[in-house]
């Protein structure tokens, strides 16, 4: 049979929608075999677009998540569809080993956006991945062991990544982790001038910090570890796995403060979500590797290259980065004016850069999200307290007001069932 024949005869084995028994046998099956690493929660979802995801019952909730900030142009958004359907009849894998013109392609706009001097990139398929590379190449360029990491990271739950990860939670069960690796307070100047020497090979730092709930460095903390790397000649590296990509309204957070690493990592939605990540570096870096000391099966094959091309031009045909600043701002602006006229008894803080925002709560973050799936909403928390925004940056206004609205509501609700006093309490037993 011809591919194309095969093509039309494919009907992929769908399940009607709302249809009980099958929807009720598939939760099961997940919740039987996948290995409960996940926390879970009760919805699940068949289809999306821009904003917007559906669940098997056809209900529509504004997506607040983006899959952990991976959705950054939109659920399936039609210009990578369509990338990923003409390249995967014309070739799907290529090993490194080989020259590929999809990854030419995608190359040759990637490093326009990079920051400057960071021309050579390594391809891999996640986040995590892309910060084992940066560790390693940090450690082949320097001939040193040390690592230095903050308080409140998150880099990957590989060994490497999750070595220079904060949270005791993630790491403690695991040990021994990587050697040589210190903690320094994030945002410390002074802690930075003690942690980092001569000894140190990286200093690893997300430019925002996502997973531990979207705190912003003091103004002159990224420009201070940009001069002590320099005069340590320790390697910079920004990992630019969440806050990257038009996240904050610029193509890199970093830029933000107008500091630029020796490595930059990024993944999450480069490709439009299909898996990928890269770890950006200086020649001087990628010149001190050989052959054979860091590669990927799938790194850089032709499909994802195609999705990461159509996904980069979309960004920018689309004005994404305008988008997410002015959308974010009124968003930010938005959620104060509901905190101030009603909820300062709840909320903590409202903070963020662009379309990566945080609401921290006086409360636990648990009942919010469940109220939200009511509310149509599908919300995501930071730690016990924050609730985490990472929309796609195609979110509308429309849809802002809609998000602002239900969470007014939620507070309200949350509010007239507890007063301030109980609230404090169960905050505290539950820390
Ligand atoms: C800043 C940062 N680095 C690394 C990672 C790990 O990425 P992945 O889950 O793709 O391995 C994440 C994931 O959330 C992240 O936010």
């Amino acid at each position: 049979m011809h591919w194309l024949e095969l093509e039309q005869s494919y009907q992929p084995k769908t399940h009607a929608p709302g249809h009980r028994r099958v929807r009720k046998k598939l939760s099961e099956i997940e919740d039987q075999h996948i290995i409960p690493t996940y926390q879970k929660f009760p919805i699940k979802v068949v289809k999306g677009s821009g904003a917007l995801l559906w669940d098997d019952q056809d209900r529509e909730y504004i997506d607040l998540s983006g899959g952990y900030g991976v959705a950054i142009i939109g659920h399936a958004n039609p210009f990578v569809a369509r990338a990923l359907s003409d390249q995967s009849r014309k070739l799907v894998t290529c090993h490194g080993s080989l020259y590929n013109d999809a990854r030419e392609a995608y190359l040759s706009e990637l490093v326009k956006v990079l920051p400057k001097g960071l021309d050579h990139v390594y391809f891999c398929n996640s986040g995590a991945e892309a910060n084992e590379a940066a560790i390693k190449f940090a450690r082949k360029k320097t001939g040193r062991k040390e690592i230095v990491a903050f308080t409140g990271s998150y880099h990957g739950k590989t060994y490497g990544a999750l070595s220079a990860t904060w949270n005791q939670k993630y790491r403690k069960p695991f040990e021994p982790l990587l050697e040589g690796v210190r903690f320094s307070p994030f945002g410390n100047l002074e802690k930075a001038d003690q942690s980092i020497s001569s000894e140190t090979a990286a200093i690893i730092v997300e430019p925002i910090q996502g997973e531990s709930g979207i705190h912003l460095p003091p103004e002159n903390f990224l420009p201070h570890l940009r001069d002590l790397a320099d005069s340590t000649g320790s390697v910079l590296i920004f990992d630019e796995v969440q806050s990257g990509f038009g996240r904050t309204g610029s193509m890199w957070a970093c830029e933000n403060w107008n500091v630029a690493p020796d490595i930059l990592t990024a993944s999450k939605g480069i490709a439009g979500g299909v898996p990928f990540g890269f770890t950006a570096v200086r020649a001087d870096i990628s010149s001190s590797l050989k052959p054979g000391e860091q590669t990927s099966t799938f790194g850089g094959n032709a499909l994802s290259c195609a999705a990461a091309l159509a996904a980069l031009s979309f960004l920018q045909d689309e004005h994404l980065l305008e988008k997410a600043r002015e959308n974010g701002s009124y968003f930010i602006q938005k959620l104060e004016s509901i905190v101030h006229a009603r909820h300062h008894g709840l909320v903590r803080e409202v903070r963020g850069k662009g379309l990566m925002i945080a609401v921290e709560l006086k409360i636990p973050v648990k009942d919010v999200i469940n109220l939200g799936f009511k509310h149509n909403l599908i919300l995501l928390y930071a730690g016990l307290n924050i609730l985490r925004f990472l929309p796609p940056l195609v979110i509308t206004r429309d849809q802002v007001d809609k998000v602002v609205s239900s969470l007014d509501s939620i507070l309200t609700s949350i509010e007239s069932q507890a007063n301030g006093a109980n609230l404090e309490n169960r905050l505290q037993a539950e820390a």
